[in-house]
């Protein structure tokens, strides 16, 4: 039971053609048993979270009772991306388990949605948002180096409270990036493929091993992204992230989760750097 599917091209090469579709099933267990795992773990054996003393908190006045945290640019985005990535996921998936429709023509649309909002959000990370708040950094490490020593029984100092974004958020960025950008490489490649509106399709343009590789990286691509949409999904209905989910839809977090969660020194807002500089707008990323 390969991974791969195989064919004979007419001069008798054995060319890949797609993935092996259990790998689908395969994905979508390994996701599951994510977040099964992750129920027992925290109803069962998760200590209660702790943090180093608290940082000096400015004053209340100086935080707003609404701490922004997302644009509506980035909100939006946000939203569109999600709703194109199920399109997508199902459209791929379902006529593998047996569900028979015209995908291709759907599948290709919220591609070209999906492809579309990425650009945008690169080009407004780079030039409106703080770019540099979602990649881990110094302090980050040595808390997960602390993190995963406590969780081992070991001797470690307490971690302090996050940045903007929690160590997981920026390493579950760091995948989905990758995992992304290869899906829909691969994708624009594939419409040469088939009828769309963009190109005129050629089927010849690239050699059947090629093509055979393209396929196999997005249908490998595609199944990884079934994990980590399931993964991301799980966390963001649990109940204690449920204050970030509200932020991504109505784009603040109260000022008490913010003080609870995040460490002011590192994710600065305050009320008057809101009215003083742009920093704070661009904070809201
Ligand atoms: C969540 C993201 C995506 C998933 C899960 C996904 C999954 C898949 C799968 C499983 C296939 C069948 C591949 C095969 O037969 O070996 C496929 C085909 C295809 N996908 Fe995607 N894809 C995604 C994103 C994209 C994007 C972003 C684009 C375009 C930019 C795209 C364009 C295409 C095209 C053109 C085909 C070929 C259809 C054909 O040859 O009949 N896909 N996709």
């Amino acid at each position: 039971m390969g991974l791969i599917q195989w064919a004979t091209d007419p001069w008798g090469l054995s060319v890949p053609i797609h993935i092996a579709w259990f790998l689908i099933w395969v994905a979508l267990i390994a996701g599951i048993a994510f977040l099964i795992g992750h129920v027992v773990y925290v109803r069962y054996f998760a200590k209660p979270r702790q943090f180093t003393a608290d940082p000096p908190t400015p004053s209340e006045t100086e935080i707003p009772e609404r701490v922004a945290r997302h644009s509506i640019a980035a909100r939006t985005f946000h939203w569109i991306m999600a709703a194109s990535m199920l399109v997508l996921l199902f459209t791929a998936f379902l006529p593998k388990a047996g569900v028979q429709f015209d995908w291709v023509t759907y599948h290709w649309i919220a591609g070209t949605v999906l492809t579309a909002s990425i650009l945008f959000h690169v080009f407004h990370a780079s030039f409106w948002l703080d770019f540099g708040s979602i990649w881990p950094d110094r302090i980050d490490m040595k808390d997960a180096w602390h993190r995963t020593r406590a969780f081992f029984g070991r001797p470690a100092p307490l971690p302090r409270r996050f940045a903007k974004y929690p160590l997981e958020n920026k390493l579950y960025h760091g995948a989905i990036m990758i995992v992304g950008t290869a899906v829909i490489a691969t994708g624009i490649c594939m419409m040469f493929r088939i009828r769309t509106i963009f190109f005129t399709r050629d089927p010849y343009l690239l050699s059947d091993m090629t093509w055979g590789t393209i396929y196999v990286l997005h249908g490998l691509a595609g199944v990884g992204l079934i994990a980590l949409i399931i993964v991301h999904i799980y966390f963001g209905v649990r109940p204690e992230k449920q204050p970030i989910t509200k932020s991504m839809i109505f784009g603040w977090m109260s000022r008490e989760f913010y003080l609870d969660e995040h460490d002011p020194a590192r994710w600065i807002v305050s009320r008057q750097q809101a009215s003083r500089t742009p920093v704070a707008s661009r904070s809201e990323d």
